[in-house]
């Protein structure tokens, strides 16, 4: 990092620009030499797709995923597979999600793919293709689709549940100590490998409380999630502190978005009491939740700064940045902040799943969120800014090498 911080700063100009145009060529900024990136769906680049390719059609690997950027659909590394929901946990997992939402965008599948290439780094590889051989010269991301912060075991042995992904961080966090004990093996080489990597820990832990608040059953009860969010603020905690003995020097930790924003939430506990919704059209309870979790976050990054004074923690207000498009949409050239592109004709986009018989909108830029979960990459372009240069992140990222 520190040699390399004059190129850095003399590159911002073009950075911004290249995130506001999307043009894609770009030099070496030199702040990092590679990203390792932990999550869900949110910035999941292939991994779930791989790990079903010979089960399921993963919708991310047919259009209309993926038709703005790469003008086809990718799979971000999982071949083309056919239809056959076999596997009980995927069949679980579809009926709490929905096939649509197993696509992450129309285009780049999130912030830190333009991130990355602000960075000057290629998109992320996901890891789980080339786990064992992978040298993963410029990172790898280990974010899989449906992952939750919390282990299954958790849910199983506390409440009885069982939860419709079986994976977790813990198995996000294996994976990357068996890759880093082959790319650079011994605790000096490392920590040298990491000091001059971006780790970006996040989001993860929103699907520990989707699959909660989907289920019409368990969702009658609102205060179970509040009691258990604790315990998903030190799991991330943990793991973030996993990584900085690693040797982790600059971490990146998203929070959640404002889920009463979320098109998926806003169908599901729709509400005939105008009290329940903001002066924005959001239900209020399920942003004070949100906020709830972003702060106990804050307070797990403010305590891990003070035992970890040498280490860049940086917290990515998530949820700020996506309240910008429902206050300002017009700022922001969004005509309905709330409404999914691709779904059906209910009042949010929703109704029907986003796959190839969904409607799906003339003009994604003008839409914030893709699916019923998921974003645009018109919505991630903005955030990406946010976190690059402010003011969605407490050290703008472009700050930080
Ligand atoms: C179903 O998928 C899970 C998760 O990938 C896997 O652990 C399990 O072995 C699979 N079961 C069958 C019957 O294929
Ligand atoms: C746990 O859940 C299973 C399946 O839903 C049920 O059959 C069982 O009775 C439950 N056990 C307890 C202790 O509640
Ligand atoms: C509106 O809410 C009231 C009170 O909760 C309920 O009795 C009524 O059935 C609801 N109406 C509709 C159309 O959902």
């Amino acid at each position: 990092m520190g040699s390399s911080n004059g190129h850095c700063s003399i590159s911002l100009a073009v950075l911004f620009v290249f995130v506001v145009t999307g043009d894609a060529n770009l030099g070496s900024c030199g702040c990092f030499k590679r990203i390792f990136s932990f999550g869900d769906s949110i910035i999941d680049t292939g991994n779930f797709a791989y790990t079903i390719r010979n089960r399921s059609p993963s919708p991310p690997s047919v259009l209309p995923y993926g038709e703005t950027y790469f003008h086809h659909p990718t799979g971000r590394g999982g071949p083309r597979i056919k239809t056959d929901w076999g596997n009980s946990s995927i069949r679980k997992l579809t009926k709490a999600y929905k096939p649509h939402n197993m696509l992450y965008t129309n285009a780049l599948s999130d912030p830190y793919y333009l991130s990355a290439q602000a960075l000057g780094l290629p998109l992320l590889p996901p890891s789980l293709p080339e786990e064992k051989t992978g040298q993963f010269p410029t990172g790898a991301n280990f974010a899989v689709f449906g992952a939750m912060a919390l282990n299954p075991n958790y849910f199983k042995s506390r409440y009885n549940l069982s939860v419709p992904f079986p994976w977790s961080l813990h198995d996000q966090l294996a994976t990357f100590n068996k890759v880093l004990t082959r790319i650079a093996p011994g605790d000096a080489a490392t920590k040298r490998l990491l000091s001059e990597s971006l780790v970006v820990f996040g989001e993860i832990g929103g699907n520990d409380y989707n699959f909660w608040f989907f289920d019409s059953e368990l969702s009658k009860d609102r205060n179970t999630p509040l009691q258990y969010m604790p315990d998903i603020i030190d799991r991330i905690g943990a793991g973030v502190q996993k990584v900085i003995n690693l040797g982790a020097k600059t971490i990146l930790v998203p929070g959640n978005f404002p889920i009463g924003c979320v098109p998926v939430y806003l169908s599901t506990h729709k509400s005939n009491t105008s009290a329940d919704y903001d002066q924005f059209g959001c239900l209020a309870w399920f942003n004070a939740f949100s906020r709830r979790h972003n702060q106990l976050l804050k307070q797990e990054i403010g305590r891990l700064k003070s035992r970890n004074p040498s280490v860049k923690i940086i917290y990515a207000d998530y949820y700020g940045a996506f309240m910008e498009f429902v206050k300002n949409p017009n700022r922001n050239g969004i005509d309905s902040p709330l409404v999914a592109c691709c779904g059906g004709n209910g009042p949010y986009g929703t109704g029907l799943p986003c796959d190839w018989n969904a409607k799906v909108c003339r003009d994604p830029s003008r839409f914030a969120n893709w699916d019923q979960v998921h974003m645009t990459e018109k919505a991630y372009s903005v955030i990406a800014n946010g976190v690059l240069n402010g003011p969605y992140a407490d050290i703008p990222l472009l700050h930080a090498c």
